[in-house]
C-alpha cells in the first residue's frame, strides 16, 4: 500500500514537472534527487560533471554511437544525461540501480524520449540506499546476455558496497563484458590497510551512517578481481570524488577462466 502511494505521488510530481528542471537543453533531476554531494545542487556543476564523464569514456574507452554501456548505480542519470548532451543516442545504454525513486525518475524523463536508453531497478539491499531490499543472491544475474557490453561503469558505487556484493558484481562483469570491453569504476583503495573496512576512522573525513565509505586494501581488491577472471589495468590514485581512485579493469586474457 505504502509503495503504491509512493509510486502514485512520484507519478503526479513527474507529470506536473515538479521533479525536474530544464538547463542548457537538458532535463535534470531537481536538486534533492541528485547523488554525490551538495556541490551538484548547482545545475551547471551537475550537467558539466555528467558531460565530463561522457568525454572521459569517449577519450579513454572509445565510447561512440555504436557502443553498449552498462551503468550500475546510475542514480538519477548523471552519466546518461551527459552522454545525451555530448554524443546523443548510442546503440545501448542500460542503467541499473537499487533506488526505486532514481530509476522511476530515469524511466519517466529519459526512457520515453531515448528508446535505446533503458533503466532497471533491482531490489537488492544496501543499508544506505535501499535498506528494505533483499540480500544479493550469490548467483545473482543482471537481465542481460553474456558478452554484450563495451563499457561497464560504476561511479561511486563500490565505495558503498561490502566484499560479498563486490565479488558478486565482479563475477557478473566477467560474464557481461565483451572480450575487448572495459570496466571503469571508482573506489576507495589504499595500500596496507584492512582488506575491507566500513567508515574507517581518521580517513579523509568524518563518515556518517551505514556504508558511507567502504575502503579496500589495493592488493585485496586486485585478488577479488583475479578470482573472477578480471585484471586491473590502471589505477589513478585519489583523483575522484572524496579521494576515490579511478580504476580500469579488463577480462584476464589467459585461458584460466572462460
Ligand atoms: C553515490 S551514488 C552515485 C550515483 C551515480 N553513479 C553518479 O555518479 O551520479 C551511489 C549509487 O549507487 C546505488 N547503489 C547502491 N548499492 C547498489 C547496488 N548494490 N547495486 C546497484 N546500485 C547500487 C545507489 O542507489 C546510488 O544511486
Amino acid at each position: 500500500m505504502l509503495t503504491l502511494l509512493r509510486s502514485a505521488g512520484r507519478l503526479v510530481r513527474s507529470t506536473l514537472g515538479l521533479d525536474s528542471v530544464r538547463f542548457r537543453g537538458s532535463t535534470l533531476p531537481i536538486k534533492s534527487m541528485r547523488f554525490c554531494g551538495a556541490h551538484f545542487h548547482d545545475d551547471e556543476a551537475f550537467l558539466s560533471s555528467g558531460e565530463a564523464e561522457a568525454k572521459r569514456l569517449q577519450k579513454e574507452f572509445e565510447l561512440a554511437k555504436e557502443s553498449a554501456v552498462l551503468d550500475i548505480g546510475c542514480g538519477t542519470g548523471r552519466l546518461p544525461i551527459g552522454i545525451l548532451s555530448i554524443i546523443g543516442e548510442i546503440a545501448a545504454y542500460r542503467g541499473v540501480d537499487v533506488s526505486e525513486a532514481a530509476i522511476a525518475w530515469c524511466k519517466h524523463h529519459i526512457e520515453p524520449r531515448h528508446p535505446t536508453f533503458r533503466f532497471t531497478r533491482i531490489d537488492i539491499r544496501n543499508a544506505r540506499y535501499n535498506p528494505s531490499g533483499g540480500r544479493m543472491p550469490e548467483h545473482f544475474r543482471l537481465p542481460y546476455d553474456d558478452a554484450c557490453f563495451d563499457i561497464i561503469y560504476l561511479f561511486s558505487v563500490f565505495s558503498h558496497l561490502l566484499t560479498p556484493d563486490v565479488s558478486t558484481y565482479l563475477k557478473e562483469f566477467r560474464r557481461l563484458l565483451l572480450p575487448t570491453g572495459k570496466v571503469f569504476l571508482t573506489a576507495f583503495l589504499e595500500e596496507g590497510v584492512a582488506d575491507c573496512e566500513e567508515n574507517p576512522a581518521d580517513y579523509r573525513q568524518q563518515w556518517k551512517g551505514a556504508l558511507h565509505c567502504v575502503r579496500y586494501d589495493r592488493r585485496f581488491f586486485a585478488e577479488l578481481c583475479e578470482k573472477e577472471g578480471l585484471s586491473i589495468e590502471q589505477i589513478r590514485y585519489a583523483t575522484e570524488t572524496d579521494g576515490q581512485s579511478a580504476v580500469t579493469i579488463a577480462r584476464t586474457s589467459s585461458t584460466a577462466k572462460s
